[in-house]
């Protein structure tokens, strides 16, 4: 172990370096120093671009004189001037604090010092929460706080990915009495920086209408984003980003309960940010000898600004956190938004055989097959299968629908309980909320109590149960309502309750999954409501959101692609009039925007046309084909000039892919150039727009300026023909340098009323187009 005593003869540059009562980690673009100073408090001394280990003494605090109405633990140092890695309450610092204990006479003045610095030999991170895939090539620094007023001993862990730049941080508190301390707040990071001309960003929304960004600015007072629904939520995300045009911090919280971010302007001009479990509603007890661990929150710095963090994060994420898939991702097909409850064996079969002939690859059965389930007020927490509509049992339909070469999916609730359920009338107990009391509904139902240990083994044992018997390779696991009525019976201590919920709920899915890798797993909360790097830590994607619209969709993906992979974030075409919005987006645009994720169908099948189940199978070739790109290429968003455009770029290897999408279509449009960013300048590319079949129902009586069809464009032979042929929209290839292609190449123009040319891009109100960047051999 490399501890402070014999730092000063430690001289070889690794990762983690600690010498002089300095700690500096080295990352690939970024720096991370601290400094534990002569009063022994750890400070925060640099957090930015890579820089040499020389600069040290530059970046010392300056303390010299005293100044008003400040306090001071020594002549001319105060707490509330320093920058802190951890700080508590009542030596000075009068900012929002970390660390908030109490003793039995409610006594909350701390002061901790330092008491060791070493590196862990073996990294250590809390078993009860999910963590990333334990990297043997990492560091994990351990810096160890007494304080003199609680006999608590309290371990920051920093664990170092320095091929990443992302460093993990987490608390961990051990009381060393007899006597009980309360922990009433303790974040897992704080970060104080010394200048605040920084944006802060997050995402907030409610359902359908998940990730939207929000972008504050902190001039004075503390900006809070938190969640208080028992999970992450849709409401406040844990990501978090501060951002000016050169550079970025990110932030995120491996936790699925109730977070708190906050951000707060220093009368000085520096910032402090927070991260952790949200303390209201939040009070724990430490026991003699028992050990308090904090969820693990992520910080990533990047000189890209939001383009550098979000890569940092996409990269991290997929490497470190979300599990290995057990299959390439593959094409999904959900009957829900098709059929919702309304379907059967023979329904089922009949989508199946049309997903498995257009070259789709898993079909997932959605909420329905089981108990009385014909609604959404009955039957969670049965697993009894639903007579009318298996009346041969569900496996017959799996092996079924396996038989025409698909894997098999299925949709699953089990945090959940219905009033008319047979799990109700026989464990009444098992219910979320005190008995005595009454309990209200979310989507007419009640929550089972995950802080009970039966419940969990109910749960584990009905899941595996299902995965087992009927052969499925896939789960959706969902959960459709926001925590209320906090109560369990398993508790002394009520305000513990979000905690061991979620302590409960990584137990269930740990037993559940862990032991079953062929099992790929989505996450879902009535879409986004539990978008996180908890649920990333067992689950290979996320239903973003209930809201299908491409439209709403590029605001929604765009927002959660800030900060989670694309390969994270589940997208389905659903039909033509969208459910949530009426709104109809070509099929095309359908396909456009819901590509840039994890990909997949969620319509009646038995209602499309020929031409929309051509264009269909078309489709799915393409995303097959680009399946490897969007998973693992680096994502960025793309500024146009003009206003009614999203332009999304992903880029692997010798290719890019960029999808450009028109909202509002105006008359007359400006010029406008494709551009595509970090290429080789000094190479070639070959653009190609992907083929997308325009449908001539869309005309009705405009069909006479772009067709020469004399039908009534209203009529019976019209629609049959539209539902038999199509025309070209936008075709485009060109070849290029990366050098130009950075700076931007002409497109053709947008339909403006005067005719069909196969090369015109046919958009009108929520028309895009994507565009294929692939390097060829070229001489100039
Ligand atoms: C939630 C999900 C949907 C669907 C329904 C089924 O709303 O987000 O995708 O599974 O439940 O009840």
């Amino acid at each position: 172990m490399q501890h402070m005593s014999n730092m000063l003869l430690i001289r070889v540059i690794t990762m983690i370096d600690i010498r002089d009562h300095k700690i500096y980690f080295t990352g690939k673009e970024s720096s991370y120093w601290m400094q534990v100073n002569v009063h022994r408090h750890l400070e925060q001394l640099y957090y930015g671009p890579r820089i040499p280990l020389q600069e040290v003494d530059v970046l010392e605090n300056k303390n010299r004189v005293q100044f008003g109405s400040q306090v001071n633990i020594h002549e001319g140092y105060s707490l509330n001037t320093q920058l802190l890695e951890f700080s508590s309450a009542g030596k000075g610092d009068f900012r929002p604090v970390s660390i908030e204990l109490e003793s039995d006479d409610d006594s909350f003045v701390s002061d901790l010092r330092v008491s060791d610095v070493y590196i862990n030999e073996k990294i250590d991170f809390p078993s009860e929460y999910f963590s990333p895939r334990i990297n043997e090539n990492t560091q994990q620094c351990v810096i160890e706080l007494t304080d003199d007023y609680f006999p608590v001993l309290i371990k920051l862990f920093y664990t170092f990915y320095s091929e990443y730049d992302v460093i993990i941080r987490h608390t961990q508190l051990l009381n060393k009495s007899e006597n009980e301390v309360i922990i009433n707040k303790v974040m897992s990071t704080q970060l104080d920086l010394l200048e605040s001309d920084y944006k802060v960003l997050s995402l907030n929304g409610s359902w359908g209408k998940e990730a939207q960004i929000t972008i504050d600015d902190v001039n004075s007072g503390t900006l809070v984003h938190e969640s208080l629904v028992g999970s992450s939520s849709a409401l406040n995300n844990p990501g978090l980003l501060l951002f000016n045009d050169e550079s970025a911090y990110g932030f995120n919280l491996m936790y699925s309960g109730n977070h708190y971010n906050s951000v707060t302007h220093h009368i000085d001009d520096s910032l402090r940010v927070m991260m952790g479990i949200n303390p209201h509603q939040f009070k724990y007890h430490l026991q003699m000898d028992e050990v308090f661990n904090t969820p693990l929150a992520l910080m990533t710095y990047s000189n890209q600004s939001r383009k550098g963090v979000t890569q940092n994060f996409h990269r991290f994420i997929r490497d470190m956190i979300i599990p290995e898939p057990p299959f390439e991702k593959p094409i999904v097909y959900n009957h829900w938004e098709g059929t919702f409850f309304d379907y059967d064996h023979k329904k089922l079969v009949s989508f199946a055989t049309k997903a498995a002939d257009l070259g789709m690859e898993l079909f997932c059965i959605d909420d329905g097959w089981f108990g009385q389930r014909d609604d959404d007020f009955r039957s969670l927490g049965d697993y009894s299968i639903n007579q009318k509509k298996f009346p041969q049992g569900i496996k017959h339909t799996i092996d079924k629908i396996k038989g025409l070469g698909l894997k098999v999916g299925i949709w699953v609730e089990p945090e959940m309980v219905s009033e008319d359920s047979d799990l109700y009338r026989t464990h009444p107990e098992w219910v979320v909320g005190r008995q005595d009391k009454p309990r209200i509904k979310g989507r007419n139902q009640w929550i089972l109590d995950l802080c009970q240990v039966e419940v969990q083994d109910y749960i584990i044992q009905q899941v595996s149960h299902v995965i087992d018997n009927y052969g499925v390779d896939y789960i959706k696991w969902d959960m459709n309502r926001n925590h209320s009525d906090q109560y369990s019976n398993a508790l002394k201590h009520q305000k513990e309750f979000d905690i061991r919920y979620q302590q409960g709920l990584v137990r269930v899915l740990r037993e559940i999954f862990y032991s079953r890798p062929h099992i790929f797993l989505e996450m879902c909360s009535s879409g986004g409501n539990r978008f996180d790097l908890g649920m990333l830590a067992v689950a290979q994607q996320i239903w973003t959101s209930d809201n299908t619209d491409a439209m709403d969709r590029l605001r929604i993906q765009e927002g959660t692609a800030i900060f989670y992979p694309l390969s994270a974030i589940s997208n389905h075409v659903s039909g033509r009039v969208n459910t949530q919005t009426i709104r109809h987006n070509p099929l095309s645009t359908r396909f456009n925007v819901a590509i840039f994720g994890g990909f997949g169908y969620e319509l009646d099948l038995n209602i499309c046309s020929k031409v929309e189940l051509d264009e269909i199978r078309k489709q799915i070739e393409v995303a097959k084909s680009l399946r490897e790109l969007i998973v693992y290429g680096d994502y960025q968003v793309l500024k146009s000039k003009l206003e009614n455009r999203v332009v999304w770029q992903v880029k692997y290897k010798d290719e890019a892919l960029v999808g450009l999408f028109q909202t509002i279509n105006y008359g007359l449009q400006s010029k406008e150039k494709l551009r595509v960013k970090d290429l080789d300048p000094e190479k070639f590319y070959r653009v190609t727009s992907i083929d997308q079949a325009l449908f001539i129902d869309r005309f009705g009586e405009l069909l006479k300026h772009v067709t020469n069809l004399k039908v009534h464009p209203y009529g019976a032979i019209m629609h049959k023909y539209a539902q038999h042929k199509s025309m070209d929209d936008g075709k485009f290839e060109a070849i290029s340098s990366g050098a130009l292609l950075s700076n931007g190449i002409l497109l053709n123009e947008i339909y403006m009323g005067t005719g069909y040319h196969p090369e015109l891009r046919i958009w009108g109100d929520f028309g895009s187009t994507l565009y294929h960047i692939r390097e060829i051999d070229y001489e100039a």
